[in-house]
């Protein structure tokens, strides 16, 4: 992995929250209350209307900025479109691709997908790449199968060096906004198939280095027990993200299960 990002990685996905002020606020809790957290890469991924004003907030910080999508496109003809470069240029060094709300709501595919992982990647951005199965999938046992399809198609055609920049999010959509996380049994086995997946595409040594994250109602209350799990290497938090102290427990809580473990 890029030496830049650190483990644990924790990231806060803040969605369709947030207006200017109240961003720059928890932007503002956030970094005063990380100043003895730097051992963890800690990301937020505001709102497109806030990333500028949140950068100058994270400046002088650890904390890093992430959009939260991109189109593939470098400019054009694409109302409503935000490019890597336009994310790279307000200051993000992360973006999330392929949440589930965008592939469930918004039509996105794994070729999108796959299109969006190299824009970023061309322009310097780590993209956080999200997977995972619905209720019905994991009830019909199609869970493996989802999770290795959306990685084949996602990451066709990247060599070695571009995987070293790919963070891995496993985010099984019935655990999404719904209170229901997955026990740390269960999503410890689907990340340690996401190794061995990624193992079989790059080689054992690349896929051990691989910062592969959860996410699903992630709470200060679970995190300590899910990043116990060997192969969970750091989360994606939606809701509770959106409150500097629980964030901040989470990332506490990850720190300490992460140096218990090592
Ligand atoms: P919740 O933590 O609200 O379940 O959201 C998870 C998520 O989608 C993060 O990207």
């Amino acid at each position: 992995m890029n030496k830049k990002t650190k483990i644990p990685f924790v990231a806060g996905n803040w969605k369709m929250h947030m207006t200017i002020p109240e961003a720059r606020e928890l932007a503002s809790k956030i970094v005063k209350s990380s100043v003895g957290l730097s051992e963890a890469e800690i990301v937020v991924a505001p709102p497109f209307t806030a990333l500028s004003e949140v950068m100058k907030v994270l400046e002088d910080s650890s904390v890093q900025l992430s959009g939260q999508d991109l189109y593939w496109e470098e400019k054009g003809a694409f109302t409503g479109e935000i490019s890597a470069s336009m994310l790279k240029n307000a200051g993000c060094q992360y973006v999330i691709i392929g949440h589930s709300e965008r592939r469930q709501y918004f039509g996105e595919t794994d070729s999108g997908v796959n299109k969006k992982i190299k824009a970023a990647l061309q322009h310097d951005l780590f993209p956080i790449v999200c997977i995972g199965e619905s209720l019905e999938e994991r009830e019909k046992g199609e869970t493996m199968g989802k999770v290795a399809r959306q990685i084949e198609k996602g990451l066709d055609g990247l060599g070695s060096n571009d995987f070293e920049r790919v963070i891995i999010a496993y985010e099984p959509v019935w655990a999404i906004g719904t209170g229901k996380t997955a026990t740390p049994a269960q999503a410890e086995e689907v990340q340690a198939f996401i190794r061995e997946k990624l193992a079989s595409r790059y080689g054992k040594d690349p896929a051990s280095c691989a910062i592969i994250i959860y996410g699903g109602s992630v709470k200060p209350e679970n995190s300590y027990d899910l990043l116990s799990e060997k192969n969970i290497d750091g989360f994606l938090v939606g809701g509770a993200s959106l409150e500097a102290e629980s964030f901040i427990r989470i990332i506490e809580q990850a720190i300490k299960a992460f140096k218990e473990k090592k």
